[in-house]
C-alpha cells in the first residue's frame, strides 16, 4: 500500500501497542509500520519488528534512518503500580525515552510524535468530578509526576522548536486483545478472563472506586484521530483530557453478570486502591471534542457485550 508515512511504534508488545500496530497496519499498510520493544514478540507479526530499547539512542536512530521513519508513537513506559516499586527506573524510562524522541524531531530525523499522558497527572487536590483540562494537577505517584513533566516537555519542544507532538490523557483502558502491564486499572481486563475461566474474581480495588475508563477501540480511535487531525486543530500541546466511561468494579461486575449468571466478585483492596483514590472519577474532555472532533463509540454495556463476544470466540478456539 502506498503511504507517505513510515510509522514507528515503540513499546509495540504492550497492551496498547499490540492493538495499535495492527490498526495502523490496516490503515497505512503493514510494510509501513515498524514495531520495537525490548523482546521479539512470541507470536509473529504482520508489521516489521526490531528489538530495541528506547533508551538505546544509537540503535533507535539506526532504525529510524533504516526505515525512513516519519511518525513515532512512543508507548514504552513504566505504569502506575509498577512505577511505585522502582522510582528511578520509572523516571528514567518515562522521561529520557521521551527526550530521545523529542530530540530526534528537533534534529529533523522524524516529523510527528504521539506520546500518551494519563489521568494520573491529577491528584488528591484535583476536583473529583468532571475535571477540567486546566484543573489543578498535583500528582502523588511517580508515574503521574513523570507524565506531568512529560506533558510540559512536549509543550516546551513544540513552542521552542516547532515540534509536532500530540498527546492525550488516557483513562484506564480495557480491551480483549492484549493484557495490561502493571497499571491501577488492570482489574477491568483481568475480570473478563476470570469470568470465562472460573466465574469468580477477586478485585484489588474497592467496590465503589469509580474511575474514568475507556474501551480500547475508542482509545485507538482517539490516538489515530489526533495524529490525523490538521495541525491547526491541535491547540493544546501539553496533553488533551479524554473521556468516555466512568464506573466502579461493582457496576462492571453487574454488567458481566448479565452474561455469566453465576459470576462472583469479592474485594481485597490493596495499595493500588490508594493510588486510585488519588485520581478523579470523571473527566471533562470539551477541548478534544471541540478542537479535533473526538467522540467515543462505546458505552459500558456495549463495551462489555463486545469484549464477551470476542473472548467467547477466542476461548472456544483455544
Ligand atoms: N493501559 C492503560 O490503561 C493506560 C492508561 C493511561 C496511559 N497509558 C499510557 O499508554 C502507554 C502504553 O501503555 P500500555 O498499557 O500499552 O503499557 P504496557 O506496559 O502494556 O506496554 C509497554 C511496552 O513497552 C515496553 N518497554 C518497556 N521498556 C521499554 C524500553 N526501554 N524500550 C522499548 N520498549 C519498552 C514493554 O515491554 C511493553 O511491551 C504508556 O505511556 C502508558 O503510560 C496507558
Amino acid at each position: 500500500m502506498f503511504s507517505n508515512k513510515k510509522i514507528l511504534v515503540i513499546g509495540s508488545n504492550g497492551q496498547i501497542g499490540t492493538v495499535l500496530t495492527n490498526k495502523l497496519g490496516e490503515k497505512f499498510g503493514f510494510e509501513n509500520v515498524v514495531g520495537t520493544d525490548l523482546k521479539t514478540p512470541k507470536i509473529s507479526t504482520k508489521f516489521i519488528f526490531e528489538a530495541c530499547s528506547v533508551l538505546d539512542k544509537e540503535k533507535l536512530l539506526n532504525i529510524i534512518t533504516k526505515y525512513n521513519i516519519t511518525d513515532v508513537y512512543l508507548l514504552a513506559a513504566y505504569l502506575s503500580a509498577k512505577g511505585e516499586q522502582n522510582i528511578s527506573k520509572a523516571w528514567d524510562l518515562n522521561i529520557n525515552g521521551l527526550l530521545h524522541i523529542l530530540n530526534f524531531a528537533k534534529d529533523k530525523k522524524i516529523q510527528k510524535i504521539f506520546w500518551p499522558s494519563s489521568i494520573a497527572v491529577f491528584g488528591p487536590t484535583t476536583p473529583k468530578d468532571n475535571v477540567d483540562q486546566y484543573d489543578v494537577a498535583e500528582p502523588t505517584t511517580i508515574y503521574g509526576v513523570s507524565k506531568l513533566a512529560g506533558e510540559n516537555l512536549c509543550n516546551y519542544y513544540h513552542y521552542k522548536f516547532g515540534i509536532d507532538v500530540r498527546s492525550i490523557r488516557y483513562p484506564g483502558l480495557i480491551g480483549w486483545e492484549s493484557m495490561p502491564g502493571g497499571g491501577t486499572t488492570d482489574y477491568a481486563v483481568d475480570i473478563f478472563h476470570k469470568a470465562f475461566k472460573n466465574k469468580k474474581f477477586t478485585c484489588f480495588l474497592s467496590q465503589n472506586r469509580i474511575l474514568p475508563m475507556m474501551y480500547m477501540n475508542d482509545a485507538i480511535k482517539a490516538t489515530i484521530g489526533i495524529m490525523e487531525a490538521p495541525t491547526d486543530n491541535i491547540k493544546i500541546r501539553t496533553s488533551y483530557n479524554l473521556s468516555s466511561l466512568h464506573f466502579n468494579p461493582k457496576q462492571l461486575a453487574q454488567e458481566i453478570k448479565k452474561h455469566f449468571k453465576d459470576f462472583k466478585i469479592t474485594y481485597q483492596p490493596d495499595e493500588r486502591d490508594d493510588l486510585a483514590k488519588s485520581w478523579p472519577q470523571s473527566i471533562n474532555d470539551f477541548h478534544a471534542r471541540n478542537d479535533w472532533g473526538w467522540e467515543p463509540n462505546f458505552n459500558l454495556s456495549q463495551m462489555v457485550n463486545d469484549i464477551i463476544l470476542n473472548l467467547r470466540n477466542r476461548y472456544k478456539n483455544n
